[in-house]
């Protein structure tokens, strides 16, 4: 059986190097290996308001920016939630497979809907179900997860077993974690105790994705750092958010480890670091901001890409929607 990765991004403006390093670059290694299916998630996203405008901006510029990041639409389906309604036709029938207790327990929710439960959305209660119903309506069976996304994926694979007993079929498969290498969690240029964020105030707190050289230089000079030369082992980076940040950057764009870049850079001052961060870094994101501008400038082009990516989605889901009713005992043409 081939294995089928499902993942899903929200559309969200501001797209910066935390963004990529944490999600995106895994989008595009993992097209070489596998059945790739990746959604624009905006059903997702509306589980808090948003503006319309600035939602349909900011499909078109997640789509623009994950194509200039690598992934090859020819490879990988790379498609908008919204635009194949199966997702919403089987989240349905997962609000009736699952149980409130199971969802009452989700975190992401308790953090989210604060201290006003009462007045949070119910798409914000029953967003693992979406979940759930974007990675089984294609029978996904692996699911690259950071921390925040795990208990999500548990709650998938208990709708799937759920599905199972309780229809006596073995029809979804038990979707799996999917963890890639060293995690990298980029932090603030500003303050290496807060994740790099898009909606920090401070522009110079983040690498954006849309940055050039010139931008790039710039805030890698004046990130925050301390009075310290860097250290050989990564054991001397441990109460050094700041330093442990850049030096995790760099690993993240290179493709080496902590400890090798230590090693590499044992006992230079921020001064030169800098310099050879902001070279690599102007090397590595220099070709994905041109070709983010460019698709930026042609947002039909992105849209056709789109348009492609939800047919191919369709007709990936549509089989095993099919079956589903059939197993449920819908009536069908
Ligand atoms: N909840 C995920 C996030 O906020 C996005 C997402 C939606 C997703 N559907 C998915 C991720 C399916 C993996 C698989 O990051």
């Amino acid at each position: 059986m081939t294995a089928t990765v499902f993942s899903g991004v929200q559309p969200t403006g501001n797209l910066h190097l935390g963004n990529y390093l944490g999600a995106i670059r895994n989008w595009v290694k993992m097209q070489d290996d596998y059945d790739c299916i990746y959604g624009i998630v905006d059903m997702h996203a509306i589980t808090l308001f948003q503006q319309p405008a600035e939602l349909r901006a900011h499909i078109r510029e997640v789509a623009a920016a994950v194509i200039a990041c690598g992934v090859d639409p020819q490879r990988a389906i790379l498609f908008n939630q919204s635009q194949v309604s199966g997702h919403a036709e089987l989240a349905w029938i997962f609000n009736c497979v699952a149980r409130m207790g199971w969802l009452s327990r989700m975190t992401q929710f308790k953090d989210k809907a604060g201290k006003h439960r009462e007045r949070a959305s119910v798409g914000l209660f029953v967003y693992p179900n979406l979940m759930a119903a974007d990675i089984l309506l294609y029978k996904g069976t692996h699911v690259p997860v950071g921390e925040d996304q795990k208990q999500h994926l548990e709650l998938a694979r208990d709708i799937a077993q759920k599905f199972n007993v309780d229809y006596e079929v073995d029809f979804f498969p038990l979707p799996e974690p999917l963890i890639l290498g060293e995690a990298t969690r980029v932090m603030s240029l500003k303050d290496g105790g807060k994740k790099m964020s898009k909606s920090d105030p401070a522009e110079a707190s983040r690498i954006n994705l849309a940055d050039g050289p010139d931008d790039i230089a710039r805030k890698i000079r004046k990130a925050r750092t301390d009075a310290e030369p860097l250290p050989g082992d990564p054991k001397g980076l441990a109460d050094r958010a700041e330093a442990r940040n850049l030096v995790g950057i760099y690993a993240a764009l290179s493709d080496l480890t902590v400890a090798d870049v230590c090693a590499r850079f044992d006992g230079a001052q921020f001064s030169s670091f800098k310099q050879a961060l902001t070279d690599l870094a102007v090397e590595k994101l220099g070709p994905i901001s041109a070709e983010f501008a460019r698709l930026r400038a042609d947002p039909g082009h992105v849209e056709s890409i789109l348009n492609r990516g939800a047919e191919a989605a369709r007709q990936r889901a549509e089989p095993v929607l099919r079956q589903v009713k059939e197993i449920v005992g819908f009536l069908q043409a």
